[in-house]
């Protein structure tokens, strides 16, 4: 497959160019678009044929569900089966556009190859003028999982989509990096107390200041069967064995451990921080940035990085589990695969 490629100006949007990609989900193709989170890759959430074209393009298992992204009110109501809840009313008004996904009843529209045959929905607005305007030029709801071949890292940028996804895809529309980094927050609010199913550009601080008390799934935190399907795979990962060390001081621990890969004939990457980056003399070091915000922003590009440098093992610092650093972590750990050394 030939796939159509156009890179837009944030601020001189090619309208034209948005148009030919509204056709195209309109005739059951598929065409991947920037959001604030990741890139997703997108086809008309109403039509099972054009879902099953997602799945096939990424690798995906058909039993992980998409997320349906909306550019109105009107496609809100058309996709979901129940009344709106005052939570959800809050958090739409807070929120959205934004990076926060809610799930909702389903309506009889969305068939069950975009829910993977559960009775709900995930829905979100994105806060980016390429998806908004692709979507309501598409006039209809876009289902999109973030554009990466399945179980790699995210894509925030241009040349990670079109790394994945040339030639399995109808259309790429890119446009300048992601601005959050990490995927949307997978809110639940049938509950009596809200549960995050998947931490996200919306902080769980965000929420309780919106909603009261927000439970984090239980499967996060560590011990349970997820209730997020997508949760349960191999995700983000890179080629490279991925090793997280997590408490205080953690550089004499990775140099010790580095040393030895070295000598071995290894090649280590070191994953870090500004404020430690200059800690790792004569290894290959990547740092997230200075705070939580720039870690989600930079966290994926980082990883591929690696790949491209063909290291054999990462040794990541872990950073702390609050604002956006709980979403961080979240990747890291799904990345290494849950290895962790604490020290
Ligand atoms: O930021 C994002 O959310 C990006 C961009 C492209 O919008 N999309 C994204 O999609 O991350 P994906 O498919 O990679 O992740 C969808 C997540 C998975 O964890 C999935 O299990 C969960 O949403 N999900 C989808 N439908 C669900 C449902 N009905 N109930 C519970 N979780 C659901
Ligand atoms: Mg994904």
């Amino acid at each position: 497959m030939k796939t159509i490629l156009h890179y837009l100006d944030i601020n001189n949007l090619d309208i034209k160019a948005i148009d030919e990609g509204a056709a195209i989900i309109r005739k059951g193709g598929t065409v991947i678009f920037p959001t604030e989170t990741v890139y997703g890759l997108g086809a008309n959430a109403l039509s099972k044929d054009s879902v099953n074209r997602i799945f096939h393009a990424k690798g995906r298992p058909s039993d992980n569900p998409l997320i349906v992204h909306i550019s109105n009110y009107d496609m809100l109501l058309y996709c979901i089966g129940e009344p709106l809840s005052e939570e959800a009313k809050k958090l739409i008004a807070y929120f959205w556009p934004g990076p926060l996904t809610i799930i909702f009843k389903k309506s009889k529209y969305i068939p069950e190859d975009v829910t993977a045959g559960l009775d709900t929905v995930a829905i979100r607005m994105p806060d980016h003028k390429v998806a908004l305007e692709l979507i309501e030029r598409s006039m209809v709801p876009i289902a999109a999982p973030s554009a990466n071949i399945s179980g790699k890292p995210s894509p925030t940028a241009p040349e990670h989509v079109i790394h994945d996804m040339q030639d399995k895809v109808d259309m790429i529309l890119t446009c300048s990096n992601t601005k959050v980094g990490v995927e949307s927050t997978v809110i639940d609010i049938s509950r009596d107390i809200p549960i995050i199913l998947r931490p996200g550009g919306i902080t769980k601080e965000e929420l309780e200041s919106v909603l009261g008390k927000v439970e984090i799934d239980a499967e996060i935190i560590g011990d349970e069967a997820p209730r997020s399907p997508g949760m349960k795979y191999t995700h983000y990962a890179p080629e490279a064995q991925m090793i997280i060390v997590k408490g205080d001081k953690p550089w004499g621990k990775i140099l010790q451990m580095s040393h030895q890969d070295k000598e071995k004939g290894l090649k280590v990457g070191i994953l870090t921080m500004d404020e430690n980056k200059d800690k790792y003399k004569g290894f290959i070091v990547i740092s997230i940035g200075k705070d939580n915000r720039e870690a989600a922003q930079n966290f994926f590009d980082a990883l591929r990085k690696f790949d491209e440098m063909a290291v054999d093992r990462i040794y990541a610092e872990a950073i702390k589990e609050e604002y956006l650093g709980l979403a961080v972590m979240n990747r890291m750990e799904k990345a290494a695969g849950f290895n962790i050394i604490e020290i």
